[in-house]
């Protein structure tokens, strides 16, 4: 029996931007193990398999059976719109900001010529090189993306889908406007996906997580108005599909949320430019 070496990440703080994006890799991996899965994202499991870090904490840090949904949830949804745009635009360049350990790249079926660029500051895209590399077709870029230098490195004659999962959010309503005209300024035609908290999102961070979130807004469309070239599409509860949770306990608990107003509290967004 052949045994692959794990890769250490115990030098991962307990609490960092890093350790953040191990928990979400790791909802993702349990929901990929559970029956069922709505995303099943084998790759986390393979990631989380060769990662050598107290796993056992985590879990008991993250809930899985109550939380693994809500990611598996809104990254399907995103995986969806991405791989309708890629089928439409085989030779796509896809730009995914604020990767993290998210392994979309390698569970979307990307067709041959699609050049993706998965991007993160450089601390985070130092410890995706511990297990990913790149190679043809995928590239990894360590840079805040609200630096305009790293976009030098991304070809601009193919149709471009943009996805931000859990980043805008982070960043000030003006980096956010000055990111999204940059980007539009850069790329001639594409899609742009990625979601909102509302407004309740920033004030509640600054009561439970010391104001890291920045940016909320009660209707994503407002980014019409502030960038003609975005054009709205359509956008969602990142609790809707919760029908296919294969918990009841959980699947109830999430339809009494989807019930309330607090279906908005997370939503993803379509727009096309
Ligand atoms: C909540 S994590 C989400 C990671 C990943 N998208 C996922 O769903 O697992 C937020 C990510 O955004 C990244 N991020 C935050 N601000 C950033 C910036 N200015 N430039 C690049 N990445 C940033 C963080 O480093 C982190 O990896």
């Amino acid at each position: 029996m052949t045994q692959t070496r794990k890769v250490d990440f115990s030098g991962v703080r307990w609490g960092s931007v890093e350790w953040t994006n191990l928990g979400t890799l790791y909802l993702r991996a349990c929901e990929s193990r559970s029956p069922n899965p709505i995303l099943g994202d084998d790759a986390a499991a393979e990631a989380v398999d060769r990662i050598d870090y107290d796993w056992a904490r985590m879990r008991r840090y993250m809930l899985p059976p109550a939380n693994q949904w809500l990611v598996a949830l809104r990254a399907a949804r995103l995986d969806d719109w991405s791989a309708a745009f890629l089928g439409r635009h085989p030779d796509a360049v896809v730009l995914h900001l604020g990767c993290g350990m998210d392994t979309r790249a390698f569970r979307l079926r990307l067709p041959r010529h699609v050049q993706w660029f998965d991007v993160d500051q450089p601390n985070v895209i130092e410890l995706r090189r511990k297990l990913y590399a790149d190679r043809d077709g995928y590239r990894m870029l360590g840079s805040s993306v609200t630096e305009a230098s790293w976009l030098d490195e991304t070809p601009t004659d193919r149709p471009t889908l943009i996805v931000a999962e859990g980043l805008l959010m982070y960043l000030p309503q003006s980096e956010v406007r000055t990111l999204l005209q940059r980007l539009t300024d850069r790329f001639t035609t594409g899609e742009l996906l990625f979601d909102t908290l509302s407004p309740m999102g920033p004030r509640l961070s600054k009561v439970f997580s010391k104001g890291i979130v920045k940016w909320g807004t009660s209707d994503a469309r407002e980014l019409e108005r502030w960038n003609p070239r975005l054009r709205f599409l359509e956008q969602n509860s990142a609790l809707a599909g919760y029908e296919r949770i294969n918990s009841t306990p959980i699947r109830l608990l999430y339809r009494l949320i989807h019930a309330t107003p607090a279906r908005n509290y997370d939503v993803l967004n379509r727009f096309e430019f």
